[in-house]
């Protein structure tokens, strides 16, 4: 690694290019108070520019102090706030309010960590706040500021690891001006609103490409780097399609709790299939034909579900705390089923409507075959 570029040069150029492009007339901007910058950082916190601007005129007309915010009721809150979306930030916004008025005589604080204990203000809102309302020296670090700099760091690797974000903050805090620091703080949001998007970045006209190593190696398009997907495990279990005499499936209601909690399916098994046709459900197994796998993903792993079909002329074991119901292929729409399952099904029983397709075919089976 090379000696890092000089901080206050960056500061200069980004100053410089807002100065003459960047946005002056946003509406928290002018009055810039704590109050309008404190609800501006909030709505901008999952929403554009855009899209806050009328909500936030509208929003300062209706409440004008944090006073005014504090004493409304909930509920006229959230109703100005309808349609921005995200409502734990309003319900947010009104407690934080309240708080205000009991802890800091109806002002926002001007103190980092004042802040950051009010609901809704993490550290990167805190920073923008003070920053943006006092001229305060606080780094921020929103989801564009953390872009366009994890491209000046060249950063390879996921932003979001601990470790990234410890580096992120680090560059952030380098980088801050001693002076403008309300201007500096918007002319970065801005950059990264704009030159520095998430596609397409338009590095020719960044006023601070020459410190940016991610530009400087030709690695911008692959920064920021995806969240790696975790692998999944891999689990396997047999499905015992079980068909009787009358070209009944074996259906079996599964337990709440677990997967597929309190559906219809046929019977999964682990392991030795043979001893739990026998056992489980007291059924010999006269022939078996294994099918094609199909995989099915959880949030948490990955099951291979290995059918069998097997044919039997013994009804199954029933009893207390089983429930267990042979169902023809007619029946099988009124059975909430997991979609793999219902699937493999079908698929058998279209095969085994083929070949006695002398028939016309059922309702069920014309929907079945739809679904195939
Ligand atoms: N996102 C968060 N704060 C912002 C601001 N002040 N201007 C533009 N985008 C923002």
């Amino acid at each position: 690694m090379g000696a890092a570029p000089a901080a206050s040069g960056f500061a200069r150029r980004l100053l410089r290019w807002h100065d003459r492009h960047g946005r002056h007339d946003l509406p928290w901007q002018r009055p810039r108070t704590p109050y309008r910058v404190w609800l501006s950082e909030v709505m901008l916190q999952q929403t554009q520019v855009a899209t806050v601007i009328p909500y936030f005129e509208r929003f300062v007309r209706r409440f004008p102090s944090v006073h005014a915010l504090a004493r409304a009721p909930v509920d006229a809150v959230l109703a100005q706030w309808s349609g921005l979306g995200y409502y734990a930030r309003g319900r947010n916004l009104h407690r934080a309010a309240t708080l205000m008025v009991q802890r800091h005589g109806a002002a926002v604080p001007r103190d980092f960590d004042a802040l950051l204990a009010l609901p809704g203000i993490g550290r990167s809102t805190a920073g923008a706040i003070l920053a943006q309302a006092w001229g305060e020296r606080f780094p921020i670090l929103d989801g564009n500021v953390r872009r366009v700099l994890a491209r000046r760091l060249a950063l390879r690797e996921w932003p979001g690891t601990p470790r990234a974000q410890e580096r992120l903050w680090r560059e952030a805090t380098r980088l801050l001006p001693r002076t403008r620091l309300a201007d500096y703080t918007q002319a970065l949001m801005d950059l990264g609103a704009s030159l520095c998007g998430p596609r397409a970045p338009r590095c020719d006209g960044c006023p601070v490409n020459t410190g940016c190593a991610g530009w400087v190696q030709g690695l911008v398009t692959r920064i920021p780097a995806r969240k790696p997907k975790r692998a999944r495990p891999r689990r396997q279990a047999h499905v015992l399609l079980l068909r009787n005499a009358e070209g009944a499936w074996l259906l079996e209601r599964r337990a709440d709790d677990g997967i597929w909690g309190g559906l219809w399916s046929a019977p999964v098994v682990d392991g030795d299939w043979r001893g739990a046709c026998r056992e489980r459900y007291g059924i010999e197994p006269e022939g078996a034909k294994r099918l094609p796998a199909v995989r099915h993903a959880f949030t948490h792993y990955q099951l291979e579900l290995k059918p069998l079909r097997i044919d039997t002329r013994s009804p199954p074991i029933t009893g207390a705390g089983r429930m267990l119901s042979w169902v023809t292929l007619e029946q099988l729409p009124n059975y909430g089923l997991p979609a793999p399952i219902r699937r493999l099904l079908e698929a058998q029983a279209t095969g085994a409507g083929r070949r006695i397709r002398a028939h016309a075919p059922t309702a069920a089976l014309r929907q079945a075959r739809n679904r195939v």
